[in-house]
C-alpha cells in the first residue's frame, strides 16, 4: 500500500498530463469525419502501453477501428487478468452547451471536464498507469493482457469477430473492466449487472411528398401525428411496455434480492434535485433503483420530421422518424426483442401510412458472479482503499461485449468502475474527478495482488 501511494505521489502530475493528452484526441467512433483522430488515438494508446511496460503491443486492424492489444506475461503458472476498455467516445453534441470545449480537457474544482473523461478514457487509463506502477515497483503479481477497442460506443461489432478469432491469445482467468459507476466516493459500490440493448429505427411514410397543411391537412394522415400516437401506445397507463411477448422470460428477482438492492444508499429527493425534475417516472410497482437496474425499458432517443427551421411553415410532412432503444434484462434476447418490436410496430400502423422498421445493434444482458475469487478480490481492494465495504448494485448501462467474453472465451467479468452517474456520460460537460482517477490507480494494484493471492 505504501509503495503504491508513493509511486502515485511521485508521478501525479505526469499521470494527469498523459490523460489530458489522451482526452485531446477527438475519437468519436460514430461520425466518419473523426476517422483520422480515432486512428491516431489507437496509436497513442499503443505507445503508452509500450512505455508503461507491455510487450507485444499491437494495433490490430479490423474492418472498422483497430483494437489495441498489449500484454506482459511474467510466468505462465500465474493467473492472467484481461483488462478491457474503449478509447472511442460519444459525439460531443450539443457542443454549445459545453462550458469549456469537449476536446480541451480543463480542470475545474478538482474535476476533469472533457468528452471521454469518465467514459472511458479516464477509467481505462487508470489501468495503464496502475500497470506502469506495478512494473516499475516490481509488484506485478500476475500476467496481464490489455484489449482496448475503438468501437464500444457503436456496438463493438468488430470486437466480436476479433474475440472469436483470437481465443488463444485472449486466454485469461478474468476480464477486468472499469467502465461503470459507483454510488458515490463515500459509498463505494460494485456493479454486478449490465443491461442488454436492442436499438431500432422507425420511419412512418405518409404521402409521397410534403403537402400544404391547409389544402390537405385533416384529410391525409400526418406521419408525425401517427408516429407520436404509435410511440405513445408502446407504454400502458402503468408504464408497462405493450409489445406482446416483451416480458416473456424476464428473470424476476426474489423479494430478498429486491430488498437488498433497495437497501443501497439512494436519496430520491437528491436525485430529483440534481436532474431538476419535480417527479420521477417509470414502471408501476418498482423503485427507481429497480427501474434502472433490473427492469427492461423502452426509450425514444430521437424523433424528427417536418419543418424544424426558424419561423413557421405550414406543411404536412411526408414522413417522420424516430430512434428507439430498449434496455434488456436477463432472460431477454435482443434479436428476439428486435423481431417482436418490428412485428408489433408494423402491426399497429394504420392503413393511411407505411412503416419501415430497421434493427441496429444489440447487446446481451450480463450478471457477474459475486462468489468468484475475482469479485472477492475487487471487493477487498475497494474496501482497503476506500476504507468502506462496497455495496453490490445493478447498473443500467450496457457493455455488449461482456456477455460475449463469457460465450466465446468462457471468461467472467468483474466491473470495477470508478465513475459516478452524475459524471454526465454522453452528455455535455462530461467530467471525472481527479480524486477518482488517482483512487482508481491506487485500487487496481490491490485487485491484482488479492486476485493473485486468492488464486493460489
Ligand atoms: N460505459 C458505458 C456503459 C455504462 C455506463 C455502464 C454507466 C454502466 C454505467 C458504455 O460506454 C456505453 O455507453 N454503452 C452504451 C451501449 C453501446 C452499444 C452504445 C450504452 O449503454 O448506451
Ligand atoms: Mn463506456
Ligand atoms: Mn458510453
Amino acid at each position: 500500500m505504501q509503495i503504491i501511494k508513493e509511486y502515485v505521489e511521485e508521478n501525479r502530475q505526469r499521470f494527469l498530463h498523459e490523460l489530458f493528452e489522451l482526452l485531446r484526441f477527438q475519437s468519436v467512433s460514430a461520425d466518419p469525419k473523426y476517422k483520422d483522430e480515432v486512428l491516431k488515438t489507437a496509436d497513442f494508446v499503443a505507445d503508452k502501453l509500450k512505455n508503461s511496460g507491455a510487450n507485444h503491443v499491437e494495433v490490430c486492424p479490423t474492418e472498422g477501428y483497430p483494437i489495441v492489444y498489449g500484454e506482459k506475461i511474467i510466468d505462465s503458472s500465474l493467473p492472467t487478468v484481461l483488462v478491457y476498455g474503449h478509447y472511442d467516445v460519444q459525439p460531443p453534441d450539443p457542443i454549445e452547451l459545453w462550458e469549456t470545449p469537449p476536446f480541451e480537457p480543463t480542470l475545474r474544482d478538482g474535476k476533469i471536464y472533457a468528452r471521454g473523461a469518465c467514459d472511458d478514457k479516464g477509467q481505462f487509463y487508470m489501468h495503464v498507469k496502475a500497470f506502469e506502477l506495478m512494473v516499475h515497483t516490481n509488484t506485478l503479481p500476475c500476467n496481464i493482457k490489455f484489449m482496448i477497442e475503438g468501437e464500444e460506443e457503436v456496438g463493438s461489432d468488430n470486437l466480436g469477430k476479433f474475440v472469436a478469432q483470437n481465443k488463444e491469445r485472449l486466454k485469461a482467468d478474468v476480464v477486468l473492466i472499469s467502465d461503470t459507476s459507483m454510488i458515490s466516493m463515500e459509498n463505494p459500490s460494485i456493479e454486478t449487472g449490465l443491461r442488454g440493448l436492442a436499438y431500432m429505427e422507425v420511419e412512418v411514410q405518409g404521402p409521397i411528398k410534403d403537402l400544404h397543411s391547409g389544402v390537405y391537412g385533416g384529410a391525409v394522415a400526418n406521419p408525425a401525428t401517427i408516429l407520436c400516437q404509435m410511440i405513445a401506445s408502446l407504454h400502458d397507463e402503468h408504464n408497462h411496455i405493450t409489445i406482446p411477448g416483451f416480458y416473456d422470460g424476464v428473470i424476476n428477482l426474489s423479494e430478498e434480492e429486491r430488498k437488498s438492492l433497495n437497501d443501497a444508499p439512494f436519496d430520491l429527493e437528491e436525485y430529483k434535485k440534481e436532474l431538476s425534475i419535480d417527479d420521477v417516472w417509470g414502471e408501476a410497482g418498482y423503485s427507481t433503483i429497480e427501474r434502472t437496474g433490473i427492469r427492461p425499458t423502452l426509450e425514444v432517443n430521437g424523433i424528427w420530421g417536418g419543418y424544424t427551421g426558424p419561423g413557421a411553415k405550414t406543411v404536412l410532412p411526408a414522413k417522420a422518424n424516430a430512434k428507439i432503444s430498449m434496455r434488456l434484462v436477463p432472460g431477454q434476447d435482443w434479436r428476439k426483442i428486435s423481431e417482436l418490436f418490428k412485428n408489433h410496430f408494423e402491426s399497429i400502423a394504420p392503413k393511411s401510412v407505411k412503416v419501415k422498421v430497421i434493427a441496429h445493434h444489440g447487446g446481451t444482458p450480463y450478471v457477474t458472479p459475486t462468489n468468484s475469487i475475482a469479485f472477492k478480490a475487487a471487493y477487498k481492494a475497494i474496501k482497503d482503499s476506500f476504507g468502506k465495504e462496497p455495496v453490490p448494485t445493478r447498473g443500467g448501462g450496457s457493455i455488449p461485449i461482456v456477455a460475449l467474453f463469457e460465450e466465446e472465451l468462457g471468461i467472467k467479468t468483474v466491473l470495477m468502475g470508478f465513475g459516478l452517474d452524475s459524471d454526465s456520460l454522453h452528455s455535455p460537460n462530461e467530467k471525472y474527478d481527479v480524486f477518482n482517477y488517482y483512487k482508481g490507480i491506487e485500487t487496481i494494484p490491490l485487485f491484482h495482488k488479492y486476485f493473485a493471492e486468492m488464486s493460489k
